[in-house]
């Protein structure tokens, strides 16, 4: 009785799936506190019967699985929060004491077998102290013997296809709403740009995803940040800055309501560009002194902007602070220069200001006017630049990127060549990476390997190399999939 292989399914929303978790969940619970011949247990048996039903399509079995505390319905991953809903954790750990991953269900299941399935298999049986899966399979053949309880896979390396997918939809979610992230940034700069009032709402709103994606799977989101070639890199650099300060804010542990400040704070900390010469910003050149001292207007006009075009709240007095001080730098070496008593940057400010010069330095934005390889950009911080940040906060967010952070190519031992996608937690010099090339050039189809795993134990991180010298764009590997 193991739990089914499914081939991999692609779902955007899992709305659908996400009701029937809900639905299916409460009566569960409930069955063991009503009478079957209770009206409300018997109107939310019919809704779990019709989502059942809709699902199904008429013809696919129906799972519902646990998986290490994750939710699925058949191979769709479910964004389904089991501690919110009541009882439902309790279910699944009472199911997990019990060997049970899940359950699965026909797909032309009829009211009377979801009916008694839920009055006494749902309730009795798991009572009982000494249980044997084998019971499961019931005594009364014609009822329930078309509903199968599913049972907790071995190990993680039998449920390939379920970690795979969870990955692949974690992915495809991160993407979206990176997207959309990008998408209203854009919105709300050529706003700003025609001096209109700005309509801030939906920047909050985008923030409180991104923090969604970054609190389950940052790595998804840290993946994206690779990308640094946009068209409008502006566009860009303010969702990057904004994932990467969350990402520091969350490994900090600051609450919601601070992590939306900081990730809009972030997102906002260049809007002062907006007033400076379109051909200074793009300008291919290394800047000269006047450029420079244009460039250095630039925290002071977004405070400005910021304060002048948006409403007054606790957002926008955090972003115009970050925006004023996300260049002065620790040892206030940088700009703007204050003449007034030195005060300290603030917390989003000192975050804001060492994950905005990365993003600037390994995009080539700034002084060298090069694309630079993360783990040089991140190596030169923390050496020749180390006075400019807040050590403690420089050093959260190294480890958070890893030794070979997120769009490094690497050189591995059996000489491929591979990106690194996103880290490992345990062992962050073996990433997980997609192999695109070998000593014959490059792969018509790219190999997805995680180097933690055992399998892989031959595969082992060389060296970085530089993508320019071999011709390579990191975003096409990225988003080749
Ligand atoms: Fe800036
Ligand atoms: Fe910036």
């Amino acid at each position: 009785m193991n739990m089914r292989s499914d081939s991999l399914i692609h779902t955007e929303s899992g709305a659908q799936e996400a009701k029937l978790l809900n639905s299916f969940f409460v009566l569960y619970k409930n069955a063991r506190i009503y009478e079957s011949s209770n009206p409300v247990f018997k109107r939310q048996c019919s809704q779990v019967l019709e989502l059942l039903h809709q699902l199904s399509s008429g013809s696919d079995n129906i799972a519902i699985k646990a998986v290490d505390g994750h939710f699925f319905v058949n191979a769709t991953f479910v964004r389904f929060d089991a501690s919110e809903q009541s009882g439902a954790d309790d279910i699944v750990q009472e199911w997990e004491d019990k060997g049970i991953g899940g359950v699965e269900f026909p797909a032309d299941i009829t009211f009377e077998e979801l009916e008694y399935f839920f009055t006494y298999k749902a309730t009795t049986k798991l009572c009982i102290g000494d249980f044997d899966t084998s019971e499961l399979v019931s005594e009364e053949p014609s009822k329930t013997n078309r509903i199968r309880w599913l049972t907790i896979p071995e190990s993680r390396e039998s449920i390939p296809d379920t970690a795979e997918e969870m990955r692949r939809q974690f992915r495809a979610a991160a993407r979206k709403t990176f997207k959309r992230a990008l998408t209203i940034v854009q919105e709300v700069i050529v706003q700003a740009e025609s001096g209109e009032q700005l309509n801030i709402s939906k920047t909050k709103r985008v923030v409180h995803s991104l923090i969604d994606h970054i609190v389950r799977d940052e790595s998804s989101m840290l993946e994206l940040t690779a990308i640094k070639d946009y068209d409008v890199y502006t566009y860009a650099h303010s969702v990057n800055v904004s994932v990467y300060a969350l990402t520091v804010g969350v490994h900090l542990g600051l609450d919601r309501p601070r992590l939306s400040q900081l990730g809009y704070a972030a997102i906002f900390h260049d809007i002062g560009k907006i007033q400076l010469p379109h051909d200074l910003i793009h300008k291919p050149d290394a800047f000269d002194e006047d450029d420079w001292r244009q460039m250095q207007l630039h925290p002071l006009l977004g405070a400005k902007t910021i304060l002048r075009n948006m409403k007054l709240d606790i957002h926008t007095a955090r972003a115009a602070r970050g925006a004023f001080e996300h260049h002065i730098n620790a040892d206030f070496t940088g700009y703007p220069k204050l003449h007034y008593k030195k005060r300290t940057p603030n917390l989003f400010s000192k975050i804001i200001s060492i994950v905005d010069s990365f993003d600037a330095l390994v995009s080539g934005r700034v002084y060298m006017k090069k694309m630079n390889t993360p783990e040089i950009v991140i190596t030169k911080m923390r050496n020749h630049m180390a006075v400019k940040f807040d050590p403690f906060l420089l050093d959260i967010f190294h480890r958070i990127i890893g030794v070979y952070p997120a769009g490094s190519l690497v050189l591995l031992s059996t000489d491929e060549l591979a990106l690194v996608l996103t880290n490992n937690d345990e062992h962050r010099d073996r990433p997980y990476v997609k192999i695109v090339g070998n000593r014959h050039g490059l792969l018509d189809e790219t190999i997805w390997v995680d180097l933690a795993s055992p399998e892989h134990a031959h595969r082992t991180i060389i060296r970085p190399v530089n993508p320019q010298r071999y011709g390579l764009n990191v975003r096409d590997f990225i988003l080749d999939d």
